[in-house]
């Protein structure tokens, strides 16, 4: 199910057509509060209320016209201001793809720096999201470029990529931001753990990894992008084991998932970001979140019933 949800989400043919299904823009809505910046913004607002700090993300990838990458910089620059008039805690996560990577990295990076400069006016981060594979070891030598000259600057990596300890390993004399994952694409064998205990068994050993780097340089920070609430709990004995605070490293899930577990890690003390995705281009990215749990199918085919 998840190999052929993963292939869904690639598929042009259905990328065109299943967005246009009234049952489709239903069930997304569990995953997104709405396609425009504004419902990002309120639900964001909200999340304030109950201590939760806030990510963006305008949804879409791979863009074929250098055009389309200059717009999303624009449009994430305006809201970087949206987010500082509205006095929200709230950091950027985006997708190189989505900034022209495809076409001209080095225009995808003056985009990074910009909106990383823009960020910085407003003590605000901002995420590189890892895409599949065959970006890699390109993102992370664009982000080893970037954050030398910019802190505020964070990556993603993947724990079921084999690569992903030497990467931490290679990132730690730039005292990086990372936001660790599970992965969510599929990955051959060669590559990456295809067992999910393999691949918790990893998160946890990369995790104690940056926590090690966070004890000894207090500019690294550590994202827990997991819902994983057994996985979080060990992470999180682990840090207090090494003396380090609760705010060592910060819980960030997406919005609409696990939120009982994003307020319960708020009472009890630790930092926690919901990363909110909005826009039009949320197809890729909603078979994605099909994908992690095949009983959101059940959910969605339930939205065709009257
Ligand atoms: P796992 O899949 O084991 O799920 C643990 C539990 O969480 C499940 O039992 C269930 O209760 C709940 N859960 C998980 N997914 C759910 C879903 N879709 N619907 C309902 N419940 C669900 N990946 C990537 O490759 N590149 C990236 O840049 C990012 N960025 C990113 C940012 C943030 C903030 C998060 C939280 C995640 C990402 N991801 C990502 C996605 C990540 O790789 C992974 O696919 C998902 O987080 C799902 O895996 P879990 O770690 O939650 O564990």
């Amino acid at each position: 199910m998840r190999t052929l949800l993963l292939w869904m989400a690639r598929n042009r043919w259905l990328r065109e057509r299943i967005p246009r299904m009234g049952f489709a823009r239903k069930a997304v809505r569990r995953f997104m509060p709405g396609e425009d910046p504004a419902d990002a913004l309120a639900a964001a607002t909200a999340f304030k209320r109950e201590g939760i700090a806030s990510e963006f993300t305008r949804l879409g990838e791979n863009v074929t016209k250098i055009e389309e990458a200059d717009a999303v910089a624009a449009h994430y620059l305006e809201m970087l201001e949206r987010i500082g008039s509205a006095d929200i805690d709230g950091e950027l996560s985006v997708k190189l793809t989505q900034l022209g990577f495809d076409l001209d990295e080095a225009r995808a990076q003056a985009h990074v720096e910009r909106l990383a400069d823009s960020a910085a006016t407003r003590g605000r981060m901002v995420w590189i999201d890892m895409e599949g594979s065959a970006y890699t070891e390109r993102t992370v030598a664009l982000f080893e470029r970037v954050r030398t000259t910019r802190a505020n600057v964070g990556v993603c990596l993947q724990a079921y990529l084999r690569r992903t300890g030497a990467d931490i390993q290679r990132l730690a004399p730039i005292a990086p931001a990372v936001r660790l994952v599970k992965g969510a694409y599929a990955e051959p064998e060669a590559i990456a753990y295809q067992r999910k205990t393999d691949v918790n068994t990893n998160f946890a050993a990369l995790a104690t990894a940056l926590l090690h780097l966070r004890k000894a340089d207090s500019r690294v920070r550590i994202g827990l992008g997991t819902h994983d609430v057994e996985l979080i709990d060990v992470i999180a004995a682990r840090s207090q084991e090494m003396s380090l605070p609760k705010d060592a490293f910060e819980v960030q899930m997406l919005y609409g998932i696990r939120a009982d577990a994003q307020r319960r890690y708020v009472r009890d003390g630790f930092s926690v970001r919901t990363l909110i995705g909005y826009g039009t281009a949320w197809y890729a990215w909603y078979m994605r979140r099909l994908a992690e749990r095949p009983a959101n199918v059940v959910f969605a085919l339930r939205q065709m019933l009257p």
